[in-house]
């Protein structure tokens, strides 16, 4: 099969999907309130997970379509064996210019060196709270301490930027993010605040703050100023500190960023979503699994990018969702 043009993976609203973001698993260490229900039993068959040779090989067919970018998230990615290995992998595909993970941060210390070693560049951590009570209440353990010791070990061994990303929901205490702030600008990292979307039944018991209100106040409180468009193609809008981005707020609730998304996402069984908002998908992995040669699945590809929703209806509709963000990739 020849290559194609590098804009080959264009929707029906002329948007360019260069994005790939790859759940590797749907498990996960932690059970955020917001995220995995406690009792939670519907979790993939490990019968049905892609190996690494079933990875590499679709996403190898996005690189050809044009996808530049891979992020490997979960539910907990380091959950998964063997992950730096399937990094280096990825790493390693022709077109893959940017390799990224998103992690809870519980194991990172002790996988950080290899993850750079196999090429991760950017690094996304989920940091809800920095007392140590309330991060257990969250999550459902008490390892607020593993985390923050993953993320003095990522940036030992070099990633740079870390992003902390952090849910906040409306009755979030704003002295939790004026604190996540300080020790972000004290080590140099990114803070993100997120609203909460309405994906399961577990964040749908949650109302999303609106942040496009409650970053500005944040910033200004420690003179943060507004910063230019960091370019990097991403829903966050960001404020700087000494001409550095510092503070970021994601606002898919308050003010959605769906017409300039470029991204799709990949399960841990090869299923392809179009939307975290809608149920369209394509099942890439059952359809491999049948025996479709490349041309098929390229095929089945282009057929889901022409699809891809305009826009989420989070606000309109907000049960429609009933797959936990864990299951999607996050
Ligand atoms: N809304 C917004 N972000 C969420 N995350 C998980 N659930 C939600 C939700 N309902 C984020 C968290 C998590 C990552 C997988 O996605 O940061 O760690
Ligand atoms: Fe795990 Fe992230 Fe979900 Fe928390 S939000 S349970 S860390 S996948």
């Amino acid at each position: 099969m020849k290559p194609p043009l590098p804009s080959a993976l264009i929707d029906g609203f002329g948007r360019h999907i260069v994005y790939l973001r790859v759940s590797v698993t749907d498990r996960c260490d932690l059970r955020c309130n917001y995220c995995i229900p406690k009792d939670f039993k519907g979790f993939e068959e490990p019968a049905n997970w892609l190996s690494h040779d079933e990875m590499a090989r679709l996403i190898s067919l996005f690189a050809r379509l044009g996808v530049r970018k891979v992020r490997l998230t979960g539910g907990e990615p380091l959950t998964r064996r063997g992950l730096a290995e399937l990094a280096g992998r990825i790493t390693n595909i022709p077109g893959i210019q940017d390799l990224s993970l998103s992690t809870n941060g519980t194991m990172l210390a002790r996988h950080a060196a290899a993850l750079k070693a196999a090429g991760v560049g950017r690094l996304n951590v989920s940091l809800d709270s920095l007392d140590a009570a309330r991060f257990r209440q969250i999550t459902g353990r008490d390892c607020l301490r593993d985390v923050l010791a993953g993320l003095e070990e990522a940036g030992r061994v070099g990633f740079s930027p870390i992003k902390l990303n952090c849910v906040v929901h409306a009755d979030t205490p704003e002295a939790e993010m004026v604190r996540l702030l300080g020790y972000t600008l004290a080590h140099g990292f990114i803070l993100r605040l997120i609203e909460t979307m309405p994906m399961g039944g577990a964040a749908q018991n949650f109302q999303p703050a609106n942040l496009s209100l409650l970053g500005e106040k944040i910033a200004a409180r420690f003179g943060l100023v507004p910063a230019l468009d960091t370019g990097d193609g991403g829903p966050a809008r960001y404020w700087s500190a000494g001409g550095v981005p510092a503070l970021g707020v994601i606002t898919p609730m308050s003010r959605h960023f769906c017409a300039s998304c470029n991204r799709v996402r990949l399960t841990a069984d090869g299923t392809l979503y179009l939307c975290l908002g809608h149920e369209h998908q394509v099942p890439l992995g059952s359809l491999m699994r049948q025996g479709a040669d490349d041309d098929t699945l390229t095929q089945h590809i282009l057929a889901g990018i022409a699809a891809k929703p305009e826009r989420h209806e989070f606000n309109s509709a907000p049960r429609r969702i009933v797959r936990l963000m864990s299951q999607t990739g996050g």
